[in-house]
């Protein structure tokens, strides 16, 4: 009836890899597997009064303009300590919008070969010549922007994440930082998993290393430990305009509406006072990490653990085993990762106890 029998080729095909994604209502398992770090989401923190507009009605280009969304973009810039900030509605939009437009066609982009899809989507809309460096390998990152340098037409962009999404693994950003004056590049992090969980106020790798004055754009998103939604592109303020004028996925959409806006902001009182949280985090870590596991656990100081089962069968078996103790924990298979380094993602958060974590490792044991 629907004339959509063109579709089921490459479904059966995710079905014969063992790859084919449904999705899955919570069924009500202890969360070991969402991105709410802080537990902001789950203990709903973030109530506001339920005056504010529910709308923007347009593009911050139009009518979705108004005063509280630029004040929150004050705030954060503050915060960030940096000279501007723009708020775009998710991670996603916020990478493609920058990605797509900053880079042009004389430039090249260098990006971490496990950069977040969001991060390759808006390379692929750039115009600017792009090459992949092995993951957080700074030698290959080297050679290639040697190579550039031979014949450097225009600018140069380094592209990656201070957390890896899929691994929790942080990137070497002091390198990344003398490489990129050494090479006079301009660096674009990903802050998406270090946001509210590195630094005393959670305030990110790079400001927690005080390099924020050598980072040419920051991207921070709020659906993870901030426990809301949308995202902000934090730097300067003529990177700012450059945007609002050139950035599609910021002009072509409607605006974030006040309601988000407000919750945002909120979200920004409150997630630098958890510290304790933070301190409870970084306990489960270390119990994760002195627990003798016959897998091989990624070496990420973060909330991220990824523990490599291998194999798409294997790992959604062991993560159905798990599940049925009571304990939600997700198969990352193939496609999403490379082949033989698909994985469990342990998410670790400040509402875990101890014991809830002893147990869950018990099953892998
Ligand atoms: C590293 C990274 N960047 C960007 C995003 C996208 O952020 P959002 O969920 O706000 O679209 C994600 C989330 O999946 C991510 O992990």
């Amino acid at each position: 009836m629907y004339n959509d029998n063109f579709l089921a080729t490459q479904l059966i095909e995710r079905q014969e890899i063992n790859a084919f994604r449904q999705l899955q209502k919570n069924i009500g398992l202890i969360d070991f597997c969402s991105n709410d770090y802080l537990g902001i989401a789950t203990n709903n923190l973030l109530h506001i009064s339920n005056t504010y507009k529910t709308g923007s009605s347009g593009s911050r280009l139009l009518a979705g303009n108004y005063a509280l969304i630029e004040e929150v973009e004050n705030i954060i810039a503050q915060f960030h300590k940096t000279d501007a900030s723009l708020i775009y509605n998710s991670g996603y939009d916020a990478n493609l919008g920058i990605l797509s437009c900053v880079p042009q066609e004389k430039d090249c982009i260098v990006y971490d070969f496990l950069s977040h899809t969001s991060i390759r989507d808006g390379i692929a809309l750039s115009k600017a010549k792009a090459f992949s460096f092995l993951h957080n390998d700074m030698n290959d990152l080297e050679r290639r922007l040697q190579q550039l340098q031979l014949h450097r037409t225009g600018e140069i962009f380094i592209v990656t994440e201070s957390v890896f999404s899929m691994d929790g693994v942080c990137c070497p950003i002091e390198i990344l930082v003398t490489l990129s004056e050494k090479y006079n590049a301009h660096l674009i992090i990903d802050e998406a998993h270090a946001i509210g969980i590195i630094g005393d106020r959670g305030e990110g790798l790079i400001q927690h290393k005080t390099l924020h004055e050598k980072v040419f754009a920051r991207i921070i998103t709020f659906g993870k430990a901030l426990g809301c939604h949308g995202a902000v592109i934090v730097g300067s303020q003529q990177l700012k305009s450059y945007l609002v004028n050139f950035s599609r996925s910021l002009q072509y959409t409607t605006a974030l509406p006040e309601h988000a806006v407000a919750v945002i902001q909120k979200s920004y009182e409150i997630f630098p006072t958890l510290g304790a949280e933070r301190l409870h985090l970084h306990t489960l870590i270390e119990v994760l990490k002195k627990t003798m596991l016959p897998y091989n656990i990624l070496p990420s100081p973060t909330a991220i653990q990824a523990v490599i089962i291998g194999g798409n069968t294997a790992t959604k078996q062991m993560a159905i085993k798990i599940q049925q103790q009571g304990f939600d924990v997700r198969p990352i298979l193939y496609p999403t990762v490379q082949k033989e380094k698909e994985r469990l993602r342990i998410v670790l958060h400040s509402f875990n106890t101890v014991q809830q974590l002893k147990q869950l490792l018990q099953v892998l044991e």
